[in-house]
């Protein structure tokens, strides 16, 4: 059993990953903007907290006493920025807990624009990318950026790209991995089910596989 605090857990994502570690016997602590508007479809948590994870100090007391911290944050239509704003706080948050304890390991979920696809570019620079989702694929990628510039040794931190196309669906328990590069099917296809990727996220979470790395998975 692992202690998590979830931030985003009442997002597309968050949601199925709060599901799938409670059901594998997590202790899950939803950090929520809102805890009054918390969801009764999302609940089951172990405990629920106000938390914002843009400030370093809320993140640093959501963290204290669990020994992972998993973002699932998004910034809906504000601005993508934010998501870089919200890797720096992960990271300062964390590591303003001190070396008394272990720190908290760090999970975020990153965007697939900075895969690399079988053909060559880099998805972000495929045809026909709607600007607002540019932008979102971009500040996943300068998130990324800075998480790379954090030794493992200070915080153990992973990024789970998900495919290239992200949607609720059935809950197989399978999937294939990848590291930088978009992982696709025989046709061509990036694609992975919501469930399925909090169910790698959870593997990750249990299995720490990744330390230091993005990856992705796709069916
Ligand atoms: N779904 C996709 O197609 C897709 C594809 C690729 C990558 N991603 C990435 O995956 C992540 C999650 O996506 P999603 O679709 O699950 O997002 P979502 O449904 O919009 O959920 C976003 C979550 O972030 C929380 N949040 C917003 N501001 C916060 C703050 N300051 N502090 C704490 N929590 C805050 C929201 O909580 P509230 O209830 O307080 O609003 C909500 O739980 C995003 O970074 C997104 O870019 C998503």
């Amino acid at each position: 059993m692992t202690k998590i605090a979830l931030f985003g857990a009442t997002g597309t994502i968050g949601t199925r990953v709060l599901h799938e570690a409670l059901r594998r016997g997590h202790e899950v602590t939803a950090v929520v903007r809102d805890p009054a508007r918390f969801p009764d479809s999302a609940g089951g948590a172990t405990a629920v907290v106000r938390g914002d994870v843009l400030d370093p100090a809320s993140v640093a007391e959501a963290a204290a006493g669990h020994e992972v911290v998993v973002s699932a944050f998004g910034p809906g239509s504000g601005d993508p920025a934010a998501l870089v704003t919200a890797a720096r706080s992960l990271i300062g948050g964390v590591r303003s807990l001190g070396t008394d304890a272990p720190a908290p390991r760090v999970v975020v979920v990153g965007g697939a624009g900075s895969l690399r696809t079988p053909g060559g570019p880099m998805v972000w620079d495929e045809a026909g990318v709607p600007a607002p989702v540019l932008a979102l694929m971009h500040a996943h990628g300068d998130a990324l950026d800075f998480l790379r510039t954090v030794p493992v040794e200070e915080v153990r931190w992973t990024c789970l790209s998900p495919a290239a196309q992200i949607a609720p669906g059935e809950r197989t328990g399978t999937y294939r991995l990848g590291l930088d590069g978009l992982v696709v099917d025989e046709e061509g296809r990036s694609r992975i089910s919501t469930e399925d990727f909090a169910v790698a996220l959870v593997d990750e979470i249990e299995r720490d596989a990744h330390a230091g790395r993005r990856f992705t998975v796709a069916h």
